[in-house]
């Protein structure tokens, strides 16, 4: 072992690409690798990936950051890691294989399920003990479909000879050489299966469910030594890996958003407005969710979460599918170019709708459209649907939380766009923040890893802001485009073909 280590490595695992950060004592990026990784559309409205490649991209970008900075794994101190929440995968325990695709949180294939549990009743215990609501966003319908739907999986399940993993289980199970099947709070509370009270699988639900108790992870907190790389697995080095956290409760961690009220959007693949509530579970009535922020030592917090199912994704479609750009760092001076839309809205509906409207049967749309509409308007108009849908769940948490947000702190790819966080600056009334750090997922995992051996202590986080933004345009004007908006929305949610 390297006498003294001295980085950070963290694991940013996000549904579109897996980024490797190393991190220096000092919160400075040494360096960063990435991958895109594939996602697949078997059926409309369906969204798999294969685990296998993201554990071959995971190892892929850890062996490139530390080629990248000259570094040799025992230089690094800890490993975190931070994961794209809810997308499920069942493996064999024995030979370590997937026995399906990794159903993505954003695949609609369970909706079945989810109506048949509707139907039966279960929405009202489901609220109250996970938080969360009977959707196929999360984890225990794509358990189900599983079993129900992939030949023999049921009976190998009921043997006892399968696991169930999100990201981070089945990244920890990897690296550890099988030795850790694990999963933390926060990635719990994101499976329908988890009393968010207690912190434990209900077995009720599980029963309810017809979900198999023994496929489950462990629960473990979100900041503490789980145990080390198995050599084989990690460029023969033993290094402790001491943080899994969902994703977005990462970011917020990264945000510093760690007393109560404080607040952060992320511009994902999906785009995510989490609040610390502190160590109270506040219940929505306006279409949020209630959900597990970290667990540090004994100490529980939580959060109010407002997740929008399409963000940056949008983008990715306009350049893959319609080709409307090659770059997205072409698309805030198309905007600005487009002066306005032109009375153009797009509801980004792909896997229907997530906070605050809950319909999964939505489908996505453009109106407005004229002969007139070019390019640059619909680049425009998808870039502000990004902005609409945050100040849809900004409303419901101001609601909920019963406090106004009075600086909106952001992160995530898009927040590298100009024109975007004007945008929602403008149409939020609210200051904007964007940080000097753009990977605050990634720090945030860091950070977790860190407390936990004490490479740092709370004092020593800290983030510093690169541009605030500022309205500058009326709040009538806003608060009237705001308006359409609203009525694309309805018009859109009433056709259902
Ligand atoms: O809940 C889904 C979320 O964790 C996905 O994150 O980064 O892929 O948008 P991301």
């Amino acid at each position: 072992m390297h006498r003294n280590p001295k980085y950070i490595l963290a694991i940013d695992h996000g549904t579109t690409s897996t980024r490797a950060v190393l991190f220096d004592h000092d919160r400075h990026i040494v360096s960063i690798a990435r991958k895109e990784g594939s996602v697949f559309y078997p059926e409309p409205g369906w969204v798999e990936q294969d685990a296998e490649s993201i554990w071959l991209d995971t190892i892929a970008v850890m062996a490139e950051v530390l080629h990248k900075a000259r570094l040799q794994p025992d230089q690094v101190a800890a490993i975190g890691i931070s994961n794209q929440r809810e997308t499920t995968v069942l493996w064999d325990r024995r030979t370590g294989l997937p026995v399906h695709n990794a159903i993505v949180w954003q695949s609609r294939q369970t909706s079945d399920i989810c109506d048949r549990w509707k139907e039966q009743g279960y929405e009202d215990e489901v609220r109250e003990k996970t938080g969360l609501r009977i959707d196929p966003y999360f984890s225990a319908s794509k358990i189900a479909w599983l079993l129900e739907n992939v030949p023999g999986v049921r009976e190998q399940a009921e043997n006892g000879d399968l696991l169930f993993g999100t990201m981070d289980t089945w990244l920890v199970w990897k690296l550890t050489g099988g030795d850790r099947h694990i999963t933390d709070v926060s990635n719990a509370s994101r499976t329908l299966l988890c009393d968010i009270g207690k912190l434990a699988w209900d077995e009720d639900l599980l029963k309810k469910f017809d979900i198999p108790r023994q496929i489950l992870p462990e629960i473990v907190p979100t900041s503490q030594v789980y145990g080390s790389t198995a050599p084989y697995m990690f460029f023969g080095s033993q290094v402790p890996i001491c943080s899994m956290v969902g994703d977005q409760q990462a970011a917020l961690f990264g945000q510093l958003c760690l007393e109560k009220g404080m607040a952060k959007n992320t511009y994902g693949t999906g785009g995510f407005l989490l609040m610390n509530t502190g160590n109270e579970i506040v219940r929505s009535k306006n279409g949020l969710l209630s959900t597990v922020a970290w667990k540090i030592g004994d100490e529980v917090t939580y959060a109010l979460e407002g997740s929008v199912f399409v963000s940056g994704s949008i983008m990715k479609w306009m350049r893959d599918e319609l080709q409307l750009f090659e770059d997205v760092k072409e698309t805030a001076q198309m905007a600005e170019r487009a002066a306005t839309t032109a009375g153009v809205y797009i509801l980004p509906a792909f896997v229907g709708l997530g906070a605050p409207y809950w319909d999964d049967k939505a489908k996505a749309a453009i109106v407005g459209l004229t002969l007139g509409t070019g390019r640059d308007q619909l680049v425009r108009a998808a870039l502000e649907s990004m902005a609409y849908q945050v100040r849809d769940v900004l409303n419901a948490m101001e609601a909920d939380a019963g406090i106004p947000i009075q600086v909106l702190k952001v992160d995530g790819g898009a927040a590298a766009n100009d024109f975007l966080l004007q945008f929602q600056s403008d149409l939020c009334q609210l200051e904007v923040d964007r940080f000097k750090v753009n990977e605050l997922t990634a720090l945030g995992a860091a950070f977790l890893a860190g407390l936990a051996i004490g490479f740092w202590k709370r004092e020593d986080l800290d983030i510093e802001v690169r541009r605030r933004f500022i309205p500058g345009r009326s709040k009538e004007e806003m608060d009237s485009r705001y308006q359409d908006w609203q009525q694309a929305v309805n018009a859109c949610q009433a056709f259902k073909p």
